[in-house]
């Protein structure tokens, strides 16, 4: 028992966090590069030109951009068998509109995956992770019109062919169930409305956020059709960031609390991806938030023929729902709750639960019964650097071990689990606070929230770790 032989170990991140090289290679502006820094406690700013005066972390961001074969022999010395990564929209089309793909773009990814292959690495693609191009953000309001749908199927169609000899594992939409929360409007809907520049306090518009949804479900499901039809061997899969919850108490209302939130939060999208359409109660919600999703004839049928072959998810916390509104909150990544007692948090507020991964991890296939993949987990955290240039962060080795323990459960349990890549396995920008201090990496990027330092690499006690979990199967923790 255990993992299965070829099980991808690896690491993840998005361009928009780790490339930087923001207007270099006839790379467009992205709706990451118009977001100010933040902290833990001052929200980032979203502005419409780029202010003087202000900090905007992912425009450097970890500089793999310059920096990738550095990068890539690091993962290759721990042994990663894959390596998730997103091309952004905008090195390929810098307005998201245009007819002809940026050719340097292009050789750009031509380079990083040829690099990854030399050390037997798998490229695992996000298509679009949080990087709309801003120019469609202000001249189509995103994914609210229709016509972003052939704009999206056209970038995809230019990188599957380009690299449907490199690349084999495709996700299309980062985190896609973002969009059933307020959170989605601009970061993964690129939704921008009026009144309030605080990212996380976008006015919303349930209306339009649901619509630009449906438009990104067509989308989804026609570059997996489109996907198919370039190389059958593709695997396409889908990305939801799993908010497990449970009911604080056994009271009844808790309980139905609890799935609600869980069916739009979780459920919502992920049925759409794999089983190919609404769920049955979509409907009810739709109606109570007036909330009129427009369909073309033949929607449902591309909904119906474009399902994953995977199901992929971020996994970093749980939380619990109450229908008591007097009880103490926590922080989470698209969303709080109420605080559990019998678990404690990262300095982020971030609640840690291994087990919630086991019980997560069997609820899904339970519920899909495809191949899953974790595609996101870890512990952000704060990391010291000590005189001799040694990071001994033995709080994340404790984080991972304990969730990878926890996965090999479920492995047991049945589950057909496939890979494993912890979020930020080289440091990078934060997405929720645009801060470089919250630390993912087992390799160590030397630089400040400011973007001050030399973007030197070193490895952490984490990186010696988990070469050996790889090299193990993950026995050796
Ligand atoms: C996920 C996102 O929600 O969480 C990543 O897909 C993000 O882009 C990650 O970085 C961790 O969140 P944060 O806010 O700590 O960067």
């Amino acid at each position: 028992m255990g993992f299965k032989e070829g099980f991808l170990w690896g690491g993840a991140t998005a361009a928009n966090q780790y490339e930087g090289g923001w207007n270099e290679g006839g790379k467009g502006l992205s709706a990451a590069d118009m977001m100010s820094n933040g902290t833990h406690t001052t929200p980032r700013q979203i502005t419409r030109t780029l202010e003087e005066g202000l900090y905007y972390p992912n425009h450097k961001a970890s500089d793999f951009y310059h920096r990738y074969k550095e990068d890539i022999a690091l993962m290759a010395e721990m042994g990663f068998k894959t390596f998730r990564m997103s091309i952004a929209w905008t090195r390929i089309f810098p307005k998201g509109n245009e007819t002809e793909p940026n050719e340097e773009g292009l050789k750009f990814y031509d380079n990083v995956f040829d690099e990854l292959h030399k050390y037997g690495i798998e490229p695992l693609v996000t298509i679009s992770h949080y990087e709309m191009p801003f120019y469609l953000t202000e001249n189509y309001d995103s994914w609210v019109s229709r016509e972003v749908i052939d704009m999206f199927v056209r970038y995809c169609e230019v990188i599957f062919n380009r690299y449907k000899d490199k690349v084999t594992y495709w996700l299309t939409f980062n985190e896609i169930n973002c969009g059933t929360m307020p959170m989605g409007n601009y970061l993964s809907l690129g939704i921008l409305n009026e009144g309030t520049r605080d990212f996380t306090k976008q006015i919303d518009i349930p209306q339009l956020r649901f619509q630009a949804l449906h438009h990104q479900f067509i989308a989804s499901a026609k570059a997996v059709q489109l996907g198919h039809s370039i190389n059958p061997e593709f695997k396409i899969g889908c990305m939801i960031a799993y908010m497990q919850n449970y009911p604080y108490t056994c009271h009844p209302q808790d309980v139905l609390k609890c799935q609600k939130l869980k069916e739009m939060g979780n459920f919502y999208c992920g049925d759409v991806q794999v089983r190919g359409e609404y769920p049955y109660f979509a409907k009810r919600y739709w109606e109570e938030n007036d909330i009129h999703v427009k369909m073309e004839p033949g929607d449902e049928e591309i909904l119906k023929n474009g399902t994953v072959d995977f199901y992929s998810f971020s996994y970093y916390m749980s939380n619990c729902v109450s229908h008591d509104p007097n009880l103490e909150g926590t922080a989470g990544n698209l969303m709080g709750g109420v605080k559990n007692p019998y678990l404690e948090s990262s300095d982020w507020g971030w609640q840690i639960d291994p087990d919630g991964l086991r019980y997560t991890l069997n609820e899904l296939y339970a519920r899909y019964q495809i191949p899953l993949m974790v595609v996101e987990n870890g512990l952000g955290a704060f990391d010291k650097v000590e005189s001799d240039g040694s990071i001994h962060d033995e709080y994340r080795i404790d984080y991972l071990r304990k969730h990878i323990r926890c996965m090999e459960e479920a492995v047991n349990d049945g589950v057909d689990l496939i890979g494993y890549t912890p979020w930020g396995c080289i440091d990078l920008v934060s997405a929720s606070t645009g801060e470089m201090g919250k630390r993912y990496g087992f390799v160590y990027v030397d630089s400040d929230d400011l973007g001050n330092g030399t973007f030197d690499r070193s490895r952490k006690d984490s990186f010696y770790w988990y070469k050996k979990v790889i090299e193990s199967n993950g026995k050796d923790l």
